[in-house]
């Protein structure tokens, strides 16, 4: 993984959803980020979808938006992490390493939190691999409604925040 000193970090714009919701390479990948919806997705509906969550964040690559996460309900107790995506061709070069380390630096410095979290599901390997190589421990399973009212695994993964 090449951390790349490059990589700049801001807040979402509309524009920047617009993007991102093209970014999924096939259903299964799409429904990791974006558990109800339909392949293949109608980008308006994603986009509302996203606009609705609290604090969307991006990685910039130069003018290039590469990386995608909301931080949402932050609180002390803990802050929480959806919808992490990252540009195709831009995966494995340390793009969400980089987003995720932005964000426990938000939820600890203005929100006092103690700890970050996120739901990933039981069926994403890579999702899995990746957030437990940043030091996040599964805490607990729970089941949610997928696209089609069927009940999936997702994990729920943490990290202390120190
Ligand atoms: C999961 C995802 C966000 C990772 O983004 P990324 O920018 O490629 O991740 P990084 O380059 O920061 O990887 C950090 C570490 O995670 C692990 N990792 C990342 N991708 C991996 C893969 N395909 N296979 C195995 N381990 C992987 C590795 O340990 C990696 O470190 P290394 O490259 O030094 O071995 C990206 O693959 C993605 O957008 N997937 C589709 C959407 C999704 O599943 N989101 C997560 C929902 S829980």
């Amino acid at each position: 993984m090449k951390v790349l000193a490059r990589y700049a970090f801001r807040r979402a714009t509309l524009d920047d959803l617009l993007l991102v919701v093209s970014w999924a390479r096939s259903a299964e990948e799409l429904r990791y980020v974006f558990p109800r919806a339909a392949w293949p997705a109608e980008a308006l509906q994603l986009i509302e979808h996203l606009a609705s969550h609290e604090e969307g964040f991006v990685v910039c690559d130069q003018d290039r938006v590469v990386g995608f996460a909301n931080l949402y309900k932050p609180r002390a107790s803990k802050a929480w992490i959806g919808h992490l995506i990252v540009h195709p061709e831009r995966r494995r070069f340390g793009v969400a390493n980089y987003l995720i380390s932005a964000l426990k630096t938000i939820a600890k410095e203005r929100y006092q939190s103690q700890a970050i979290a996120t739901i990933c599901y039981e069926s994403n390997p890579i999702g899995l691999a990746f957030y437990q190589k940043l030091g996040f421990t599964i805490e607990g399973w729970e089941t949610r409604l997928d696209h089609r009212g069927e009940a999936v695994k997702v994990f729920r993964l943490e990290q202390t925040l120190k």
